[in-house]
């Protein structure tokens, strides 16, 4: 994570720019003084700095939730503000002149808005879900030159490792997106994807909440699949396989094939590692019998005003609220003299989004963006407008 360790932490005057960096507001975290974050703009790019105020030491990084998928934005922005506020820094792992050539002239990186306002349907579309090293992605997207892969990891080394080599072989069929594939597939038109692979996912055996083979997944997952679509999961741990088993198999309108120690053309990573260990690996494929609805979800993220009074507001702190069909938990509140600002969790329990909802005057809005649109989260986000018109 890029970062600056600074002497003190200083503010500045809010709003101002520099270098082509907006600095527009600061919040302080309401339950800990120590942690307080900038809201910055470079261009399209609307994030938060983190400052971490310790006694050993005072970091300026990016936060986690909001930040943009050109990590160049990032450095950008921690040395404009240094700049702008005069820090002492006393190291830095932020490079001053970079400008990773493959990371700024490859249009791969995707956000999500991009597939928000217009998701492509003009080819047969492929998913890799949790791609790593992208062996076997970019493999694919180099002997399918009329398939349009998009490639889902929420590691960043990895994303950055694979834009390269998109970069370098100069590939125009791979979209390249920094989300988390649970969420993504909610998004997806229905019946348009040939292929879903899903390589040695996280066995997560203690959190199996986190896995991403679950009911959810595989109901947006055939919804998504055309008719003899394919999703593919591969894994070296039984653990993993048997569970996928059992969960795959309660779907009808589906067809279930078994392999155990199947070749396949490229062999990732993870794969190479588990063969030398002369692990089993196993294949379970999940193959779509049937068409699917076109997706239709109603209902918008549109605010009514904020007339709860601040005391109320910062009294919902760790607060959470079960509903029918989603779930809110307040998890942080920070606030300057105008705003307060949130810091959710919402929508489905197995899959949640994390956002920031910012109230100003009685002006309530998402930051940097709206939560995609599924069913969980208009729910979550129909209580919210309730729980904040008071
Ligand atoms: C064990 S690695 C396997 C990587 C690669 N498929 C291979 O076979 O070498 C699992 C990868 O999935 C990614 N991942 C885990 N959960 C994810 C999610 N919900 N959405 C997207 N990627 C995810 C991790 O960051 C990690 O890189």
């Amino acid at each position: 994570m890029p970062h600056l360790h600074i002497e003190e932490f200083k503010t500045i005057d809010f709003p101002q720019s520099i270098d082509g960096v907006d600095f527009d507001f600061l919040v302080q975290n309401k339950n800990n003084e120590n942690e307080l974050l900038i809201a910055t703009k470079i261009e399209e790019d609307s994030f938060f700095l983190l400052v971490k105020q310790d006694k050993n030491k005072n970091l300026l990084k990016s936060d986690k939730l909001t930040r943009p998928s050109s990590i160049y934005n990032v450095h950008k922005a921690l040395l404009a503000y240094a700049k702008l506020a005069h820090l002492e820094v006393h190291s830095s792992n932020v490079p001053h002149n970079e400008k990773n050539e493959h990371l700024t002239q490859v249009s791969a990186l995707k956000s999500i808005d991009y597939f928000v306002s217009d998701f492509p349907t003009s080819k047969e579309i492929r998913i890799e879900v949790g791609f790593g090293s992208g062996r076997h992605l970019l493999h694919q997207a180099v002997n399918n030159p009329d398939i349009l892969f998009i490639g889902l990891e929420i590691h960043r080394p990895s994303i950055e490792q694979v834009l390269k080599q998109i970069s370098i072989q100069n590939l125009d069929n791979l979209l390249i997106l920094d989300y988390d594939a649970r969420l993504f597939m909610e998004l997806v038109p229905s019946n348009s994807v040939g292929k879903i692979y899903v390589h040695f996912p996280v066995p997560w055996d203690k959190k199996p909440h986190r896995r991403v083979i679950a009911t959810s997944f595989i109901e947006e997952a055939r919804r998504v699949l055309s008719v003899d679509g394919k999703l593919e999961l591969r894994t070296d741990s039984e653990n993993y396989y048997a569970y996928s088993y059992e969960t795959f198999i309660a779907f009808t309108k589906t067809t279930l094939h078994i392999n155990k120690n199947k070749e396949i053309a490229i062999s990732s990573k993870y794969e190479d590692r588990w063969k030398k260990m002369e692990k089993n690996i196993y294949d379970v494929t999940m193959i779509n019998e049937e068409e699917s609805k076109e997706l239709f979800i109603e209902g918008n993220f549109n605010f009514t005003q904020a007339n709860l009074s601040r005391n109320a507001i910062l009294e919902l702190h760790n607060k959470t609220q079960k509903l029918d069909g989603g779930f809110i938990h307040f998890e942080r509140i920070y606030a300057s003299e105008t705003r307060i600002m949130l810091r959710i969790s919402m929508g489905s329990y197995d899959r949640p989004e994390h956002l920031y909802v910012i109230i100003e005057a009685k002006a309530v809005s998402y930051f940097p963006n709206i939560p995609l649109k599924s069913k969980s989260n208009i729910i979550s986000h129909n209580y919210l407008n309730g729980v904040l018109n008071g």
